[in-house]
């Protein structure tokens, strides 16, 4: 391969061959700047969740194992089709225990660990349920990644005796109208509000889209913040 490369460049011409020095110099600057301490942004996957502008970057990544070197070299080599796996990048990627440690809700209505359990083994081939960011994505710049109608993974069998609803869960279920439940229910149940029973009073679907893109909350007051979960923390 080098024999190969060597007789290449041989046959360059000298404006040719001092492009190229140039080019992998300016290359190797642009490399060495985008690792220096304080450039972080330079080389995020994209704008963090609306929530953390202010989270560092270190309180959900650990460093990946390996020195950069090593993981650049890698990852040029899974490029290249001579390793099978590539390596992570500077930063190990963050899971639920990174999240749950800012974001413990001892009453959340639906709980990830719940979802490890064999019943939703479908849901969590389907949508990875047992992850948060499966439905938070981080670097997209917004609150909520997954689509509305994610609830048809769980609740196909969902019947309350008496509906107070005037169109029935079973109706709402059985004509498949998924993208209708956040505009009565919040997820995590975080939020302190009451639940309507007519279908001109729930939040329409362009409604819930605005808030899962980053926009105000319709849903009021959340019960539990970061704050309130770090002294809950703090008291155990
Ligand atoms: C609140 C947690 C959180 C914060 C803060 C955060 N990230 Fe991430 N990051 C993630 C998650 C989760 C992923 C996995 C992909 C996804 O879900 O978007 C990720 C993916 C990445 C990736 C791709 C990693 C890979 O191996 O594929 C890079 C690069 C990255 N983040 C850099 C940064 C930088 C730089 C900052 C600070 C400016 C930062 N992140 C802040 C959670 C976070
Ligand atoms: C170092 C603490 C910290 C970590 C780790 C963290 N967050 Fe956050 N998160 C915050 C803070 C602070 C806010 C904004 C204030 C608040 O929501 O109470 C926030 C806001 C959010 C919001 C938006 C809430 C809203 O309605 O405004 C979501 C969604 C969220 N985080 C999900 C996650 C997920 C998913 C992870 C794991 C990848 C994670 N967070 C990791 C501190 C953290
Ligand atoms: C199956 C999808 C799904 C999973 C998994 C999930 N979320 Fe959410 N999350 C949502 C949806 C939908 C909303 C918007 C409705 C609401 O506010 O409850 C939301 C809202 C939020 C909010 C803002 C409202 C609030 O309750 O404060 C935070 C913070 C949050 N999620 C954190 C997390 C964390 C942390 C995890 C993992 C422990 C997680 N989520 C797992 C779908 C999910
Ligand atoms: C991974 C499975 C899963 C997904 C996805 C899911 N749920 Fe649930 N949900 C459950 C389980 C399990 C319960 C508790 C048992 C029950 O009542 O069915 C529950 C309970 C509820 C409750 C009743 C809570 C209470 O305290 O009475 C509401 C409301 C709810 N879910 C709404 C939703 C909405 C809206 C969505 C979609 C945004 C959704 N769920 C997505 C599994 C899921
Ligand atoms: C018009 C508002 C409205 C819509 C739309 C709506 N619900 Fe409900 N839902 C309610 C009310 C009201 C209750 C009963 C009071 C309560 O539990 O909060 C309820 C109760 C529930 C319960 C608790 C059941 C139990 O046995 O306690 C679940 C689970 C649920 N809804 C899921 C869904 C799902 C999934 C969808 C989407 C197909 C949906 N809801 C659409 C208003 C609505």
């Amino acid at each position: 391969m080098i024999a190969a490369f060597l007789i290449r460049w041989k046959s360059l011409t000298p404006d040719q061959q001092s492009a190229y020095r140039w080019g992998l110099i300016v290359a190797v600057i642009g490399g060495v700047l985008l690792l220096l301490p304080g450039r972080e942004s330079w080389h995020a996957a994209g704008p963090r969740n609306i929530g953390h502008t202010k989270t560092a970057c270190l309180d959900c990544h650990a460093p990946a194992p390996g020195n950069f070197v090593g993981q650049a070299f890698n990852n040029l080599m899974h490029a290249t089709g001579v390793s099978d796996s590539a390596s992570h990048f500077i930063y190990a990627p963050a899971g639920n225990e990174q999240c749950l440690a800012c974001h413990t809700n001892p009453d959340d209505r639906h709980p990830v660990a719940k979802f490890m359990e064999p019943e939703f083994t479908k849901a969590r081939e389907a949508m990875g349920v047992q992850s948060c960011v499966s439905c938070h994505q981080e670097h997209l710049g917004i609150r909520v990644s997954v689509t509305p109608r994610v609830c048809q993974h769980c609740h196909e069998d969902t019947a309350l005796d008496d509906d107070p609803v005037d169109v029935p869960h079973t109706t709402l279920i059985s004509e498949q109208r998924w993208g209708t439940c956040l505009g009565c229910h919040d997820f995590h149940g975080n939020h302190e509000r009451t639940v309507p029973k007519l279908m001109s009073e729930a939040l329409t679907e362009a409604q819930i889209q605005q808030y899962l893109d980053g926009g105000l909350s319709p849903y009021g007051h959340r019960r539990l913040t970061v704050i309130q979960t770090m002294r809950l923390q703090q008291k155990e």
